[in-house]
């Protein structure tokens, strides 16, 4: 089968399409033949090399989110399975192929209507968006802000917190353009990457002083900043690192703010119970199938091309997520 392997870490240009056996599942797992393949920052984050410590290696087969019809049956899987079309998780590597394993407690059954790249790009990260929400006892009529909202995570976390009766859903994205977007999505007021009100004025002049609530998938020096834009008993949670690490003395930062009662947190879906994970995916994927929870494919690309899909992440021009397609 072909599949996309990273021969050198570093630039996309790393990334080289192979010929490799197609895997055998193991006892738990499914095989998938793949019709969409999610393309997350944690895959550019692998591929630069970054996560070396963990363990990868040259060869290593990126991808993590895909979504197909289950076409093999590892030993002590229930056989209604075989030949349902559904989304799975295949951990940290395996997903850049025609055909990927994953244990069948990480595959869900797609609902009619939910097309393949859709389900990759709402099944990770809508549960990140929905739990880092609940983890920060989000409550209606708080205010909001969404730091980095123009990937998948952030555009989920958008809708849920319009929708929850958020008094105010400002986020932080690079452009008027992508702006208007994110308004369309659900956000009430667009700052730029500094947190500052961005040039499509008028009706960000009622920006909030405060946020009771940050969800942050951006990290990064500028963290600091926006810890500050908390108020009084605000919580602060973050979810992801594409800006890279926050300065070390934030902690400072906080700890000088000390009569706000904040709250600094960091959350992963790896400490959500499977189940409870599975729960809260399964009823996205029926509100994106009903389209009442809105989902957006950047691009659909052919498996060969990933190294297009990982440069145009790198240059920053992805709205939403890159699919890739066998
Ligand atoms: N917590 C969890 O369980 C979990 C699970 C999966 C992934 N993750 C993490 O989530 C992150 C990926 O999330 P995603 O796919 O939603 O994000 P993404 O699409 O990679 O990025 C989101 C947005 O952040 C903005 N951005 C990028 N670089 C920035 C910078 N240096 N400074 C400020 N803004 C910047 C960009 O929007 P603009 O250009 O519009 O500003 C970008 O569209 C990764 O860090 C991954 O490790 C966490």
């Amino acid at each position: 089968m072909k599949a996309v392997v990273i021969r050198e870490f570093g630039s996309p240009d790393g990334l080289a399409v192979v010929d490799v056996p197609a895997p055998v599942p193991g006892p738990g797992q499914v095989r998938i033949t793949t019709e969409a393949i999610g393309v997350g920052g944690v895959d550019a984050v692998i591929r630069r090399g970054t996560l070396a410590a963990y363990g990868f290696r040259e060869g290593h087969l990126l991808g993590s989110e895909v979504a197909g019809r289950i076409s093999a049956l590892g030993e002590g899987v229930d056989a209604s399975w075989l030949g349902r079309r559904v989304w799975a998780f295949t951990g940290l590597s395996g997903g850049y192929a025609e055909q990927a394993v994953a244990p069948v407690e990480e595959v869900l059954p797609l609902p009619d209507g939910l097309a393949g790249a859709d389900a990759v790009t709402l099944g990770g990260s809508g549960v990140v968006a929905h739990f880092a929400l609940d983890r920060a006892r989000f409550a209606p009529g708080e205010t909001v802000l969404v730091r980095g909202a123009a990937g998948s995570i952030g555009i989920t976390a958008v809708q849920l917190a319009a929708r929850g009766g958020a008094g105010a859903v400002a986020v932080t994205t690079s452009s008027a353009e992508r702006g208007a977007r994110l308004r369309d999505l659900g956000a009430t007021q667009v700052l730029d990457r500094s947190g500052e009100a961005g040039s499509d004025a008028p009706p960000d002049s009622d920006v909030p002083p405060g946020f009771d609530v940050v969800i942050d998938v951006v990290g990064g020096p500028g963290l600091s900043l926006f810890l500050d834009r908390l108020n009084p008993n605000g919580r602060y949670m973050a979810v992801g690192v594409v800006g890279g690490q926050p300065p070390a003395d934030f902690g400072t930062r906080l700890m000088n703010a000390f009569r706000k009662s904040l709250s600094f947190a960091t959350f992963s879906a790896d400490t959500v119970p499977g189940p409870d994970r599975q729960a809260v995916r399964s009823s996205q994927f029926t509100e994106a199938a009903h389209g009442d929870l809105r989902t957006v494919v950047h691009e659909v690309l052919p498996l060969d091309q990933a190294a297009s899909a990982h440069r145009a992440m790198d240059a920053g021009k992805v709205f939403g997520r890159i699919v890739l397609a066998p």
